[in-house]
């Protein structure tokens, strides 16, 4: 068994690794490759392999918090065993390899999944037994939970969706997608808000039509909602967030649905709204219900 540093090479070999072991989840290798070698946050000596008799046989991509809370924090990002070869080591081997590497890095603590500015799951969904038995046979501890919801979405909808993004304009709102060089205005609200969100934002701004709707007073972005940011090539809705002055006035609702229509323009029959949040807004304003449970398992370095 050899551990050596993941290369874009390795991409078809994960993907299939990450489909046999990951069955809870929707693998492509679009996915794979955001969370790994294409990940726009990369850290590639994090990105590691095992092979075995020349075979890829399991990967794991670790990745370190660029905020402010948590810079002193590395993560499992992506981890699998191809199904065949798991209770040999591999899992153990690769683990060692990435906490050293971030305990070389200086790093005091590591973390599974919820890796704020790219994540594909925010912990690990609580039916992978073998992963749940893993860390805890490596010293993890659960520290908290974190759910996924899920909507139903057809592009027809909410008939009057245009017709109520009008309306608050007499409010003095306009509504309306982001256009690119309005990146300083979102960036000011994001980081006198949510500051940790920035970079998925952009990412989502960056998306060919910008996938960012956003509500404007004056001279500002007051309100925004984003859909693939992260998992672009899946229906992930979020983030989302409306200034604390601006709220209850009904801005919100409309920038989620203007999102969730895309996604169903798309093609897509449902959405997920990832790591929620205010989840009796969701299951207001799109019949959302809650879906999957993550687990957030923590080990000190
Ligand atoms: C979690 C995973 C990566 C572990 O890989 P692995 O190569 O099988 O792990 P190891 O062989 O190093 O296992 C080390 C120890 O973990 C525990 N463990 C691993 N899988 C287990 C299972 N299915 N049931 C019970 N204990 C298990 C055992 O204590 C094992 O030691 P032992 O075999 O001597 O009893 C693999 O099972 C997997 O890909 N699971 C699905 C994906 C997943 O959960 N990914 C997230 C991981 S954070």
């Amino acid at each position: 068994m050899k551990v050596r540093e993941l290369e874009e090479k390795d991409l078809a070999a994960i993907t299939e690794i990450a489909r046999r072991a990951l069955v809870l989840d929707p693998i492509c290798e679009e996915v794979v490759a955001e969370k790994t070698v294409r990940a726009p946050d990369a850290f590639p000596h994090l990105g590691l392999v095992c092979e075995l008799e020349g075979c890829v046989v399991g990967f794991v991509q670790g990745a370190v918090g660029v905020n402010t809370e948590d810079r002193s924090r590395g993560y499992i990002r992506l981890m699998a065993v191809d199904p065949r070869h798991q209770r040999k080591g591999i899992g153990s081997l690769l683990l060692a390899e990435l906490e050293n590497r971030l305990r070389a890095l200086g790093l005091a603590e590591l973390s599974v999944m919820d890796v704020p500015q790219n994540y594909f799951m925010p912990g690990l969904d609580f039916r992978y037994t073998s992963g749940v038995c893993f860390l805890l046979h490596h010293g993890f501890q659960m520290v908290h939970e974190n759910h996924n919801m899920l909507c139903n979405i057809a592009p027809d909808q909410w008939e009057d969706l245009d017709k109520q993004a009008e309306q608050l304009s007499s409010e003095g709102f306009e509504i309306g997608r982001a256009s690119r060089d309005e990146w300083p205005k979102v960036a000011d609200l994001l980081l006198a808000n949510w500051p940790a969100w920035c970079d998925e934002v952009r990412r989502a701004l960056d998306n060919e039509p910008p996938a960012l709707f956003v509500a404007r007073k004056e001279d500002r972005v007051v309100a925004f909602a984003a859909y693939q940011g992260n998992n672009r090539a899946i229906n992930w809705f979020g983030p989302m967030g409306t200034t604390p002055e601006c709220r209850g006035r009904g801005i919100g609702a409309i920038l989620l649905r203007l999102c969730l229509r895309e996604l169903a323009r798309q093609g897509w029959k449902q959405a997920i709204i990832p790591w929620v949040g205010p989840i009796c807004f969701y299951a207001r304003f799109c019949d959302a219900w809650l879906d999957r449970c993550f687990w957030v398992y923590r080990k000190k370095l």
